[in-house]
């Protein structure tokens, strides 16, 4: 009997022909941001995956923070990409682009001399981030997103749906997780806005549904509830803004989003409204009608682990198909599936190393260990060469 992982699935309108998934990871081959030759290689050679999920790229001059990592807002990045979907296709494969935003983690140096570095508050990344010209280099603040720059953004985000589509994508996944923009508005650490956008206190309607009082609770009750959280209502609306410009423009069936609950990369902090946050977003992607949702653990890498039960509620919510993730193998990944806890399931530093992962798995092979020396190098050294 066929292993549950190696059976066919369908998401949206495609059909994948098994439920392996390539995990988004950003591999800063992209010089001056378009992709090339080298990077069509390499998920040429990995098209044996149900599902590739492309490295975060950017929707905007203004989220390509990083080094070498690619955009998808100029015709050459679209000419690039479009043999780079041309090569996975050619192979059997399909193929998603992760929308990454960078927000606050960039550094002018990585940047074109008119990008902007916006966040949804003026606050620094905690640390230091790698530049080519001047190496390692502390974050610097973010200009605060006025309403302008935030429907600006949306836009672009709407625009790079089209693009990916002119690439020839089968569809894209919005990066929701791991501190950057999106997770930016979603999260207390970096969101101190007080405006519709904000995690600023609750509405008084908010807190009267949850505490069971009349709408007309004091406002003084404001410090109290600003330390529970803020508005859940207003740190989603970004995410679900985007959700629903991304779909407008190409679909909802072509979209997935990414979300790491309890996260701590790039300066994210738990705040006791977490679930509560997750699940509502959850809902209004449901009323968008998402094809998919893609929850990072990455517990497997040292970060706390999300719970089972809020993974279990999100599960239970979400209409669209999920996508498992962190610290797989074969075993866990077929005994997370049988138990339902996922549709598919994404395998990251593992693809990495083993170009051929899913026959791999499929023969119980050993897997050749990655080298993380060379996980963000230019070149073909650590990428092309497994
Ligand atoms: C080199 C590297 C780059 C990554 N880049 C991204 C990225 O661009 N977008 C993203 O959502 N996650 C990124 N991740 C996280 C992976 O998608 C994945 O969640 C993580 O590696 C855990 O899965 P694993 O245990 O199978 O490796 C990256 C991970 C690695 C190792």
């Amino acid at each position: 009997m066929t292993a549950t992982l190696f059976t066919p699935a369908t998401l949206g309108k495609l059909q994948l022909k098994n439920r392996v998934v390539m995990a988004p990871m950003t591999r800063s081959r992209a010089t001056g941001n378009v992709p090339n030759a080298l990077m069509e290689k390499y998920y040429g050679l990995r098209a044996a995956a149900g599902l590739i999920i492309t490295e975060g790229t950017s929707p905007s001059p203004n989220g390509l923070g990083y080094a070498r990592i690619p955009g998808l807002f100029s015709s050459e990045q679209v000419a690039g990409w479009r043999k780079v979907t041309d090569a996975v296709h050619g192979a059997g494969g399909k193929i998603f682009v992760q929308l990454m935003h960078t927000g606050r983690v960039s550094h002018p140096a990585n940047m074109s001399r008119e990008a902007r570095i916006l966040a949804p508050s003026a606050l620094a990344a905690p640390g230091e981030m790698w530049t080519d010209s001047s190496g390692m280099q502390p974050f610097p603040v973010p200009t605060t997103m006025s309403d302008d720059d935030i429907a600006t953004t949306i836009g672009e985000y709407a625009t790079a749906c089209k693009n990916a589509i002119d690439a020839g994508f089968d569809g894209v996944e919005l990066h929701g997780a791991n501190g950057y923009l999106i997770d930016q508005f979603l999260n207390t650490a970096t969101n101190q806005r007080t405006d519709k956008w904000g995690s600023g206190p609750d509405t008084v309607r908010e807190a009267a549904v949850r505490e069971g009082t009349p709408a007309t609770a004091s406002p003084s009750d404001g410090n109290q509830l600003l330390h529970r959280g803020g508005s859940v209502e207003n740190r989603i609306r970004f995410a679900v803004e985007v959700a629903k410009a991304a779909a407008a423009q190409i679909g909802a069936e072509r979209i997935g989003m990414r979300i790491s609950p309890y996260g701590v990369f790039n300066g994210a902090v738990p705040d006791p409204k977490m679930d509560a946050l997750y699940l509502r977003l959850v809902e209004e992607l449901n009323a968008v009608g998402l094809a998919y949702i893609h929850v990072v653990d990455h517990s497997s890498m040292g970060a706390p682990e999300v719970s089972p039960e809020l993974k279990a509620k999100i599960r239970a919510s979400f209409k669209g198909k999920y996508i498992l993730s962190g610290g797989y193998d074969a075993v866990r990944a077929n005994a997370d599936l049988d138990a339902q806890k996922g549709d598919l399931v994404a395998f990251g530093r593992p693809f990495i190393s083993n170009p051929d992962l899913v026959t791999k798995l499929q023969s119980s092979a050993a897997l050749t260990p990655p080298d993380m020396s060379t996980f963000y190098t230019p070149g073909e050294k650590g990428y092309t060469d497994y």
